[in-house]
């Protein structure tokens, strides 16, 4: 039998199918799907999710390009095997069996645009996105990064709550990106490695909800994409050591969350074999960053409201 890594379309290959398809020789490790893998983010976080050593089959899924994106990410001699799925009738095969699935499908912001006009176009794509999760695999952690965050994460809560599978603490936005993009900055300006800066992300993912605690600033970047799949494959492997039962993994994520009054907040939360296992609370915050929170919660509430709002009206 050749080698599945060598047949970039294989869903129809037996070998791959179920709950024990392993990568030959790979280490035992989880099932991890990327919807929208074509895309400017896609790629470099399909190529940075070939490399983890956690992740033991890769599904690569978007309405374009999956063929030849996949061919070429599955020539890395790494040990996970990457399957690739074009268009909406596979998408059901994409789905099936994931632990982890990662959503950067959507349109992305140009020059001049707010990630709320992306709304009207991101919205219906997720909807049918998660729709699949809640049918093919609905203990599936799912890490939404598709724009406006703030909406789409309340979007495929409804969708869950719809089809009977909520689970809050498997619903993750992430919001990593903005956490990165601070730590390199604060790293800058103080002329420390920035791997050595945590500040803490905290409100939403859009505008004055992006509430970074410079306060809390631990020292011991027209729109993204490499450093997104960064920040993207980054909390993917936060997820993936917390499934294996790592303990002490933090991360900031927009979440169904009680810090705050509002239904969803970004926060540090702890990750663990079930997804989320604790929030954090906020921690101490300093005059301009209490009312920095009061307008973002303004802000993100009206967000949160229309994404509910787009599922049941
Ligand atoms: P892109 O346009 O380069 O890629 C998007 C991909 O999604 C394309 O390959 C497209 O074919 C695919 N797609 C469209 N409809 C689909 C569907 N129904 N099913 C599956 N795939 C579908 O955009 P880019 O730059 O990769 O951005 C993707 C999303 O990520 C945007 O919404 C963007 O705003 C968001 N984003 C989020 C960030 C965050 O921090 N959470 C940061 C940067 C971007």
């Amino acid at each position: 039998r050749p080698h599945p890594a060598s047949h970039p379309l294989v869903e129809d290959v037996p070998l791959l199918r179920g709950s024990n398809c392993r990568a030959k020789g790979a280490a035992p490790g989880f099932k991890v799907a990327i919807l929208g893998a074509a895309g400017g983010i896609g790629q470099p976080l399909a190529l940075l999710m070939k490399m983890n050593p956690l992740v033991s089959v890769l599904h690569l899924y978007d309405v374009v390009n999956t063929p030849g994106v996949t061919a070429d990410i599955s020539h890395m001699n790494t040990g996970a095997v990457v399957r690739g799925f074009l268009g909406q009738p596979q998408l059901e095969n994409a789905l099936t069996g994931m632990d982890l699935v990662i959503i950067p499908a959507g349109v992305p912001r140009k020059p001049g645009m707010t990630r709320d006009d992306l709304f009207n176009i991101n919205a219906g794509i997720v909807r049918t996105l998660c729709e699949g999760i809640a049918k093919c695999c609905p203990n599936a952690i799912a890490n939404v990064i598709s724009n406006p965050v703030n909406s789409t994460v309340p979007i495929a809560a409804e969708v869950f709550k719809k089809a009977g599978t909520y689970d809050p603490k498997r619903l993750l936005g992430v919001t990593t990106l903005d956490v990165v993009r601070a730590n390199t900055f604060v790293g800058e300006v103080l002329g420390l490695d920035p791997r050595e800066v945590n500040v803490p992300v905290i409100g939403g993912h859009a505008g004055i909800t992006i509430l970074p605690l410079l306060s809390q600033a631990k020292a011991g970047a027209g729109s993204a994409t490499l450093s997104m799949a960064y920040a993207a494959a980054k909390f993917a492997d936060a997820c993936l050591r917390g499934l294996r039962g790592d303990g002490g993994i933090v991360e900031c994520s927009y979440v169904a969350s009680q810090v705050t009054e509002l239904p969803f907040f970004a926060s540090k939360v702890q990750l663990g074999r079930g997804g989320i296992e604790e929030i954090l609370p906020l921690g101490p915050l300093n005059e301009f960053e209490r009312a920095g929170l009061e307008k973002a919660k303004k802000e993100l509430g009206k967000s949160i409201q229309k994404g509910v709002s787009f599922i049941n009206k």
